[in-house]
């Protein structure tokens, strides 16, 4: 559920017109509603906390560390902390941003394939909670860090279980050719190896995004489960599985993806048993579940182009591309609906478009909307996830603003730099000053 519905004939951001923040900021623009960050991340810690199988031997519900990467606001980042939120970060800037925005630092998870020493050297100042180590490489880099810092790590060996899922092939991350993790076999060898500033505390597992069946999931986690039985059988300690993000979200009406119960259900039947559970503190990395549906991307209708054929019209936005990149990237699916819809408008089947100079850079084909006219704005819905934080400048159009709502009141989160902000960060090279332009 999600705090986006049509009042007055308007859709509104919890009690705040869309029509209104539009105008006033200037479109594009996201806008995120807090309330509903803050139910989707109770929905789902929940949904987990409601199986005492679950719980950790200290007595710890699973400790839910959003995805930054998912959207990394800071003042997004503040709510979901100040739920108790962990935090899924992949590099020193994330991490940055998770301890401004006053994350618990033992809260903090840092993944990634590609750490560099610096940014391991940051993380281990920092004393974040858990590195998730993804090769044999790194396991050795990060000890020697930490043991010229004079630190202990605290570690979870990231597996790749062969198992991929997700929306698409390129957000599969489980899959035997995808870059993550280590094989089961290294992953066991490795666990076992002593080094002095390494503190080895479990397992971890990310097998992809935009997962809509739990079959891939519960595959996983029984193989992971299997695992640390022989971890534990040749006579290691393992206190900790990260079973990674990946639940899939509505992106349209009639879909119908797992509920977080549902997943916590089968999770609880995986990790269960006879004896009660595994007796571990298990972690949980949702990015896409808690914010998708808190978001919104609001654009204006600058022109509209009737094509000599009988093809669709297109409808051309002002977004474009660089302010949401998933459907020119992945080819996915949003809904599109009218900020201010009428009631007896015709339908008209358009391919809609943004200004950028690239065919890709198209939001959706053959799209059967309202009769829409210049002016009109439309808002992209399902895009508080992996939207602004994957936009960029391209074409030199200014990176696209956020707007926090909750309840009655909104505000800029993101401002639009201005052209002079753009320009202030690119000097030119001072050679080029001196000599004049008289060619
Ligand atoms: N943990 C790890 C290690 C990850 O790599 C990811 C996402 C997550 C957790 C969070 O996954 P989620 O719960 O959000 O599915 N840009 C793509 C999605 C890329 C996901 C990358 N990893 C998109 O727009 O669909």
């Amino acid at each position: 559920m999600n705090h986006f519905e049509i009042k007055d004939g308007v859709l509104h951001a919890e009690d705040c017109a869309v029509d209104a923040i539009a105008r006033s900021v200037g479109t594009p623009v996201y806008i995120y509603s807090e309330a509903t960050l803050r139910r989707h991340y109770r929905v789902f810690s929940q949904a987990l906390g409601a199986h005492q199988v679950l719980i950790g031997p200290s007595g710890a519900k699973p400790l839910v560390a959003y995805a930054v990467k998912a959207n990394s606001n800071l003042s997004v980042l503040k709510i979901l902390g100040s739920e108790g939120a962990g935090a899924d970060t992949v590099s020193e800037g994330e991490i940055r941003r998770a301890l401004s925005a006053g994350i618990d630092p033992l809260k903090i998870i840092f993944s990634g394939v590609g750490k560099t020493n610096s940014e391991l050297d940051y993380a281990l100042k920092a004393a974040i909670g858990q590195f998730n180590v993804e090769s044999e490489s790194e396991l050795f880099r990060l000890s020697q860090r930490a043991e010229a810092l004079g630190v202990i790590a605290t570690v979870t060996l990231r597996i790749n279980p062969k198992i991929g899922a997700g929306g698409h092939a390129k957000i599969t991350t489980g899959g035997e050719g995808d870059k993550f993790g280590l094989t089961p076999k290294d992953a066991l060898r490795l666990y076992g190896q002593a080094l002095p500033h390494i503190e080895m505390c479990g397992l971890s597992c990310h097998i992809g995004s935009q997962i809509t069946d739990l079959s891939p999931l519960r595959a996983t986690y029984m193989l992971m489960k299997g695992w640390v039985e022989q971890l534990r059988g040749e006579g290691h300690r393992v206190d900790r599985l990260d079973l990674g993000g990946g639940l899939g979200v509505p992106y349209f009406q009639s879909a119908d993806p797992p509920h977080p119960t549902e997943f916590a259900q089968m999770v609880a039947e995986v990790m269960g048993g006879p004896n009660g559970g595994l007796g571990l503190d298990l972690i949980f990395e949702p990015g896409r579940l808690i914010a998708a549906n808190a978001g919104i991307l609001v654009s204006e209708v600058v022109s509209i182009h009737h094509r000599p054929n009988s093809g669709p019209s297109f409808l051309v936005v002002d977004a474009a591309m660089n302010d949401l990149l998933r459907p020119a990237l992945y080819e996915a699916f949003h809904e599109i609906r009218p900020v201010c819809p009428q009631t007896d408008a015709v339908t008209c089947v358009y391919d809609v478009v943004g200004p950028v100079c690239e065919t890709g850079d198209t939001f959706a084909r053959n799209r059967a909307l309202p009769q829409a006219k210049m002016g009109d704005l439309l808002a992209f819905m399902t895009a508080g996830a992996y939207g602004a934080v994957m936009s960029s400048e391209y074409n030199t159009r200014p990176l696209v603003p956020e707007i926090l709502v909750s309840g009655a009141n909104w505000t800029q989160i993101r401002k639009r730099p201005s052209y002079e902000d753009i320009f202030a960060r690119e000097p030119i090279a001072n050679w080029l000053e001196t000599k004049s332009n008289s060619r």
